[in-house]
């Protein structure tokens, strides 16, 4: 079965009193974009962890198709599952651009002979080629966040978590890792996870997992999970742009369509309507 399970999983940190997850039990589709949002201290980042194997559940199981996620399959798993996070600073072992790719790539027994040609294809896919020799340090955020993301591609992962990789990234950064990501996708070689507290950024994917105090209070697919207004009023998520929209001309009675609109999908539906 091509999905990602968690099966009754229970899970606790070892130096707090608290269960932070309580035996939860959810599966999310592979080869598709997946948003997971939630207030902070939710258990987002914890779930991504339990996911690629950093922690290990106290109960349960997760299994990404057929394999396990455990201490003994550890290696395939953290192959499979690559993370790039919100800090563009934290995540560098290399001085420049190339050294930082390969470090990844040696950490998996790659010929050093195949590496320029894997570190080039990944850097090729982020727009970064032109970066290969440059030190990391001259980066601006959005453009570590690319190199960032090259290292986990150069891999060959299976899924990729981005754990609110552009919180500190501006507008512009922003848009071209959505734009990446958007790419990667469209190629359906991969299952993309992205945590982020931007409905905006969420609405983009085709599946949402929201998450509160530990429990999966949402799991399905995008319009579906955004159009749950009262969930998201709950949460005191504001809604993506498009929604937005579409509850003010409600509120001045402009008639408009019966279900959730992606913003894209209303500005080509106010578009129709104006021409
Ligand atoms: N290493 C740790 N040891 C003990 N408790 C932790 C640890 N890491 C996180 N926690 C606690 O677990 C809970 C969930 O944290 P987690 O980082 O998974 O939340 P999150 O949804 O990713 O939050 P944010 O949006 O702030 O990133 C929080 O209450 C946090 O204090
Ligand atoms: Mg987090």
């Amino acid at each position: 079965m091509r999905e990602i399970k968690f099966n009754h999983v229970t899970f606790k940190y070892p130096n707090s009193q608290k269960i932070l997850i309580d035996d939860q039990s959810f599966t999310l589709p592979t080869n598709k974009w997946i948003s997971i949002v939630g207030h902070n201290g939710s258990g987002k980042s914890t779930i991504m962890r339990l996911l690629n194997g950093l922690l290990q559940p106290n109960k349960g199981q997760i299994t990404i198709d057929n394999l396990v996620v455990n201490e003994q399959n550890l290696e395939e798993v953290h192959k499979l599952v690559g993370m790039v996070f919100q800090n563009p600073e934290n995540q560098f072992v290399g001085s420049t651009v190339a050294e930082d790719v390969a470090f990844g790539l040696e950490n998996y027994n790659v010929a050093p002979e195949e590496m320029p040609m894997i570190i080039k294809q990944a850097l090729a896919t982020v727009g970064m080629t032109k970066y290969e020799n440059s030190l990391i340090s001259d980066l601006s955020g959005g453009q570590k966040q690319r190199i960032a993301i090259a290292g986990v591609l150069a891999v060959r992962p299976q899924i990729i978590v981005l754990d609110e990789a552009t919180s500190m990234l501006d507008p512009m950064g922003r848009e071209s890792i959505m734009k990446l990501l958007r790419k990667l996708h469209d190629d359906g070689h991969y299952t993309i996870i992205m945590i982020t507290h931007d409905l905006n950024e969420a609405e983009l994917a085709d599946h949402v997992l929201v998450l509160e105090q530990g429990k999966v209070l949402a799991n399905g697919i995008t319009e579906e999970v955004l159009s749950n207004s009262k969930l998201l009023k709950e949460l005191q998520l504001a809604p993506a742009t498009g929604e937005q929209i579409r509850e003010k001309l409600i509120s001045v009675g402009i008639s408009v369509p019966d279900k959730y609109l992606k913003t894209e999908e209303m500005v080509r539906w106010l578009k129709q309507k104006l021409n």
